[in-house]
């Protein structure tokens, strides 16, 4: 029986002798994996603890059983509840798609209007928020302020602590897959010292966002077809993708049934990193940087070197092109048309030249990933670096809400707390305590 491409096995077994004692076991084998609580039968005495599995950083081990998002990273496949990325892209929408995540159908005509005049219902935020932002610097990292509101909304609801209640959490769903992009605004709007623009029921999800971002003083904002349609795709393409380090983060804090909110700030604050959803800053900041085609030769050299790390390259499950990395360059050429083609796109498609041709980058089978050419586009469109990572939050909302309600759901799952090998000192004593 398969599902989801996988085989569902149910009778195989792997079979282990311990040297230590000569003893065997089987160790049942489903899904193509053993369970790691299996190995603690494998004992050298009875008081003995048993074997553990040791997986620093989580590189062969998976944590939950999950239905939302299907990734081949050998073969470069990303399916959202077995809808292929590229179909997605081309097709839907994000609020859709984020229903798609959510429900596991994608919704009808009646769902879907009904599910954005919802979203719309509720973009606004309370008015001490905008209190709360302006006690920022005006340089403060606005994924610094978006990590610091989303946990200050969970005083805003303490109801949402409720996190047992379905109808609860299906509340709080709705409030922060609204709420990003107005907090995502006012973070920009206040390193402007721009006043905040309010949100526009009458736009759409991305143009209310492009409306908040940018309106004036003009009586109503009107978003650039194009560039919100690129923006709602890029939203798409950033929305899940499995177990990364920031839903990781989501499912380890509300596994000790925190409140949305406060495992959602967890979240966003593991995106931030360099390595995960700041990469897209940092990618443009290599570009710039670089400065121009001729140099590239000379910074992939520093990287072979082992003195850098080629921002925008490498993944962790991806060893083929990361399909949303495709996706992105052909939304480029829509956004150029539009904006004028950003320089950096020259330098950015040369590194990938060389890259993919050169020996380091094909062993290591590092190629570019979501980050590498989203920062362009971004730039493009006149967003400033800082606000990269805040647009890859926006868009994993729905892919970290969705897996948090899988993770609340799931009968197997319960507080996250891993085990770990003691490498420290014995017993020892205070001087003078020999006791
Ligand atoms: C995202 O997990 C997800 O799904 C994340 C994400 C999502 O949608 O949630 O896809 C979004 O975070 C994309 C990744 C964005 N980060 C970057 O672009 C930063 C640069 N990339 C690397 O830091 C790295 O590739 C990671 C973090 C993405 C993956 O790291 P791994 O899997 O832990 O691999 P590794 O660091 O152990 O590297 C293996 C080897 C090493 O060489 P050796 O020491 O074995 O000789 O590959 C080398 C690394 O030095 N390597 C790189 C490299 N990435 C890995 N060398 C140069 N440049 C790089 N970018």
């Amino acid at each position: 029986m398969t599902s989801y491409g996988l085989v569902m096995t149910t009778d195989h077994v792997l079979q282990v002798t311990d040297s230590r004692t000569g003893r065997s076991y089987e160790l049942p084998i489903v899904d193509g994996a053993i369970r790691a609580i299996d190995l603690r039968q494998i004992k050298t005495s009875d008081d003995d603890f048993g074997l553990l599995s040791y997986d620093p950083a989580f590189q062969n081990t998976a944590s939950c059983r999950s239905a939302i998002t299907f990734i081949d990273g050998d073969k470069g496949i990303l399916r959202y509840r077995g809808y292929p990325i590229e179909e997605l892209a081309r097709r839907s929408t994000f609020l859709d798609v984020s229903w798609l995540l959510l429900n596991g159908e994608l919704p009808d005509k009646a769902e879907s209007a009904a599910w954005a005049r919802e979203i719309t219902q509720h973009t606004y935020v309370h008015e001490n928020i905008k209190k709360f932002i302006d006690g920022f610097h005006y340089d403060a990292h606005p994924m610094g302020i978006l990590v610091s509101t989303l946990a200050a909304l969970s005083t805003f609801y303490p109801q949402a602590k409720a996190v047992l209640d379905k109808a609860v959490r299906d509340e709080q769903v709705v409030r922060l897959i609204a709420k990003m992009p107005t907090l995502a605004a006012f973070a920009y709007r206040h390193a402007l010292g721009l006043p905040y623009a309010y949100p526009d029921d009458d736009l759409s999800y991305a143009g209310n966002f492009l409306n908040m971002m940018r309106k004036m003083t003009e009586p109503k904002y009107e978003p650039d077809p194009v560039l919100e349609h690129a923006l709602d795709v890029l939203f798409i393409l950033h929305a899940d993708h499995e177990q990364n380090c920031s839903t990781n983060a989501m499912r380890s804090v509300a596994s000790s049934h925190a409140d949305p909110y406060s495992a959602a700030a967890a979240a966003a604050a593991a995106l931030y990193g360099p390595l995960h959803g700041g990469a897209n800053e940092q990618v443009l900041r290599m570009l710039r940087e670089i400065g121009s085609v001729d140099n590239v030769p000379g910074y992939i050299d520093r990287v072979k070197h082992g003195e850098l790390k080629l921002m925008g390259f490498g993944h962790r499950v991806y060893k083929n092109y990361d399909p949303r990395a495709t996706i992105i360059k052909e939304v480029a050429n829509q956004v150029f048309e539009v904006t004028g083609r950003n320089p950096l796109l020259d330098i950015a498609l040369e590194l990938e030249r060389i890259a993919l041709e050169d020996d380091y980058f094909i062993s290591h089978k590092l190629y570019p990933n979501v980050d590498f050419y989203s920062g362009i586009i971004y730039q493009a469109m006149g967003f400033p670096v800082a606000m990269f990572p805040v647009l890859f939050a926006i868009g994993r909302m729905p892919g970290w809400l969705a897996q948090w309600e899988e993770g609340m759901a799931d009968p197997e799952q319960k507080i996250s707390r891993p085990r770990q090998i003691y490498v420290g000192c014995g017993l020892r004593h205070m001087d003078g305590d020999s006791a």
